[in-house]
């Protein structure tokens, strides 16, 4: 897990060239940048994040939710939950806005190459799920099978639906949908991403794990994975939902002796599972 990326305070000046909303209050800004920002982003690994700023109101961190090999742009998906939210959601396209980074550790994906992956989103967890979903896609023969359980509360609330034919269409690649609460529409399982998990029951042989989604979601799957039998040093999470400042500043992200800002967001579990106050 290297890619520690850039601390530059510069923030680079980038263009909306694409906003539409992914699922209930939460939209995707896709971002073409300017003033050397393609050179500053041109080889971002999944996994890493980058701080967008609404002018006149805020940064805050976003992991970046596509691979450059997908296209000279950067793309977020963004919750509206604050004011940086909030005015990043006011924004359409051609606006301006900054961007900073890229930041952080990321996926160990060369190493994963050969192997089977079982990548876990819940909710916008999945955002930063993406980018991994992505390179596997666009180098299907390095990788062994790839196995993607997605969750949400509310069929509403599942983001990146429009994709969802691309990544079935892919060899050795399934897709297992789950939702807390079905509408009336919905014809896929209906329970915890556990249960799917449970269901699914992926094989721990030569395989890995990728989650990210709220705490509790991560820490129950956690558990669950050791039990079918996966180890620890085998199962990745990005803890990045809990960076607030993303600087190393203001202590909020903390993980016993670690900083999620400064020390990944990206672990594995056998770095963190002990940590249970940082889940529940
Ligand atoms: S998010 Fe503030 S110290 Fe990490």
């Amino acid at each position: 897990m290297t890619a520690k990326g850039n601390n530059s305070m510069q923030p680079y000046l980038g263009t909306l060239v694409e906003v539409k909303d992914l699922a209930n209050e939460i939209k995707i800004f896709r971002i073409q940048l300017q003033n050397g920002g393609n050179e500053a982003f041109a080889d971002y690994k999944p996994g890493q994040f980058a701080f967008v700023s609404a002018f006149g109101l805020g940064e805050a961190p976003f992991g970046i939710a596509n691979t450059p090999e997908r296209g000279p742009y950067l793309d977020f998906a963004i919750n509206r939950l604050g004011s940086v939210t909030t005015g990043l959601h006011e924004l359409g396209e051609g606006d301006t806005v900054g961007v900073r980074g890229p930041m952080g550790n990321c996926f160990p994906m060369e190493d994963f190459k050969g192997r089977n992956l079982i990548v876990l989103g819940g909710g916008i967890g999945g955002a930063p799920l993406r980018p991994v979903i992505q390179q596997v896609l666009d180098h299907r023969s390095d990788y062994g099978n790839l196995t993607i359980l997605w969750a949400a509360r509310h069929p509403s609330l599942l983001v990146f639906t429009e994709e969802y034919a691309e990544w079935k269409a892919a060899p050795n690649t399934s897709l297992h949908l789950t939702v807390d609460q079905p509408d009336e529409k919905w014809d896929h399982n209906v329970g915890l991403i556990t249960e799917l998990l449970q269901k699914v029951a992926p094989k721990p042989d030569n395989s890995v794990t990728i989650t990210c989604g709220p705490p509790i979601m991560i820490y129950y799957v956690s558990r669950m994975l050791e039990e079918m039998g996966f180890s620890p040093e085998n199962n990745y999470v990005t803890l990045e939902a809990r960076m607030h400042c993303g600087l190393g500043k203001c202590g909020r992200c903390n993980l016993g002796e670690k900083l999620i800002c400064v020390d990944g967001p990206v672990f594995n579990m056998a770095e963190v599972l002990d940590l249970k106050e940082t889940f529940l």
